[in-house]
């Protein structure tokens, strides 16, 4: 699975830097090519040569040092990534990743590449558990960096506690999961809807909600980038993933022309928009000014249930709906599940702080026909998609499974 793969592995100054040595054998064995960009601390552990030897490739560790062998600067190193690894990852890489400190040779790569990031922390436990360094894990969590929990054991300090590196069969099994699941929706294309509709009230005023669409792009980019094709229908204005097709729309109308016009292609369904149930009777074709009196009254009417109509027109698709709540949660999700013929639901109550509209991350429940559950904790909205794709994945029929 790793063969032909480019993978840079960022060393930094900790005890763990010889189990980096390992991994990256462990990488060369499976046909990955390696580059290795060391910190000065890492080099007082294990020599640059080490790395050289093992990874049949020079080994960089100052901005400055004059290397012939190819074009070794940081922007070049950076693009050249499928992966980028930073194992053993100290706190205080983590703390300058997090912070956008680029001094060295390896933050400085780290800051300049668009591949995944995969860290590895290994530290002493106090300084795995301090605010700041769980502050700074969050933080790149948040960015969509991928994080490895450490191994708990004694440390080379003579403590006990969380810290230690995975050990390398651990990472590279980590890293080959990254791998597959990039593949892993290849030839599938994946239908989603984001953000809140607007019902317009007159030209200036519109009834709307307070959904971000962050999750629905959340869920587009990381569908995109296990190689789905992609339509995004949205309400919100947030940058476009690059590769997906996105059709902006505004009312609940708009959307379900768009949606049903996307669905015969589509073979999972995604719609994580917020639409609204009704909409103004009547839209006024100017300006509604005010009048004497105290009150205004606007009489609304049914919008379509747009899921409800894919739900009793399926025929392939895989079915995904969500289910904001603010109270009685799993019993709503489990009664929208057989109402709109669903095939999963994402459940969760956007009372909850960390989760629901606006913010960066999501507490949610995936409720299935079979009356089975799992339950995640408070994840950013990018962790949460791909969750939710290892489930669907799991449950597309193997002929539509193209990795
Ligand atoms: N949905 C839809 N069309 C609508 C209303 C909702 O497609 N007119 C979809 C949403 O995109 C979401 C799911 O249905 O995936 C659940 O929406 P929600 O508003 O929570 O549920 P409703 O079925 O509208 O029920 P209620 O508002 O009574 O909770």
């Amino acid at each position: 699975m790793l063969a032909g793969k480019k993978i840079v592995l960022g060393v930094t100054g900790g005890i763990a830097v010889y189990k980096a040595v390992d991994l990256v054998s462990r990488l060369r064995k499976q046909k990955a090519e390696v580059k290795v960009v060391m910190t000065q601390s890492a080099t007082k552990f294990v020599a640059p040569l080490t790395f050289q030897e093992i990874s049949a490739n020079p080994v960089v560790v100052s901005m400055w040092d004059e290397i012939h062998e190819y074009s070794i600067e940081h922007i070049a190193l950076a693009a050249w990534a499928d992966l980028f690894v930073v194992a053993p990852a100290t706190a205080n890489i983590i703390g300058k990743m997090a912070a956008g400190i680029a001094d060295d040779m390896l933050s400085t790569t780290v800051m300049a590449t668009n591949a995944p990031v995969l860290v590895c922390p290994a530290m002493n436990s106090n300084m795995y558990t301090n605010a700041v360094t769980q502050q700074n894990l969050a933080t790149l969590k948040g960015r969509g960096f991928f994080i490895m929990e450490p191994g708990y054991g004694l440390m080379a300090c003579g403590t006990t506690g969380p810290g230690r590196l995975p050990e390398p069969a651990e990472i590279v099994t980590a890293i080959e999961g990254h791998f597959a699941r990039s593949l892993d929706l290849r030839g599938n294309h994946v239908l989603v809807t984001a953000g809140g509709t607007r019902e317009a009230i007159d030209p200036v005023r519109y009834i709307g909600n307070r959904s971000s669409g962050k999750m629905g792009y959340a869920i587009a980019e990381a569908a995109l980038a296990r190689g789905a094709s992609v339509t995004l229908v949205s309400t919100a204005s947030l940058p476009s993933p690059a590769g997906a097709t996105v059709i902006k729309v505004e009312s609940a109308e708009e959307m379900r022309q768009a949606v049903m016009a996307a669905y015969d292609a589509a073979d999972i369904v995604i719609k994580a928009a917020a639409v609204a149930d009704y909409r103004p009777m009547i839209v006024a074709d100017k300006k509604i000014k005010k009048a004497a009196d105290d009150s205004l009254t606007i009489v609304l009417q049914r919008n379509p249930d747009i899921l409800q109509e894919l739900g009793s027109r399926k025929t392939h698709q895989f079915l995904v709906g969500f289910a904001a709540e603010t109270h009685d949660l799993e019993a709503y999700a489990k009664e929208k599940i057989a109402k709109k013929n669903l095939d999963m639901i994402v459940a969760n109550d956007v009372t909850a702080s960390g989760a629901g509209f606006g913010t960066e991350t999501n507490i949610v429940k995936f409720l299935f026909p079979d009356g089975s559950k799992a339950e995640l904790a408070c994840l950013p909205k990018r962790e949460v998609a791909d969750k939710l794709f290892d489930e669907v994945v799991k449950r597309l029929p193997a002929n539509a499974r193209q990795a």
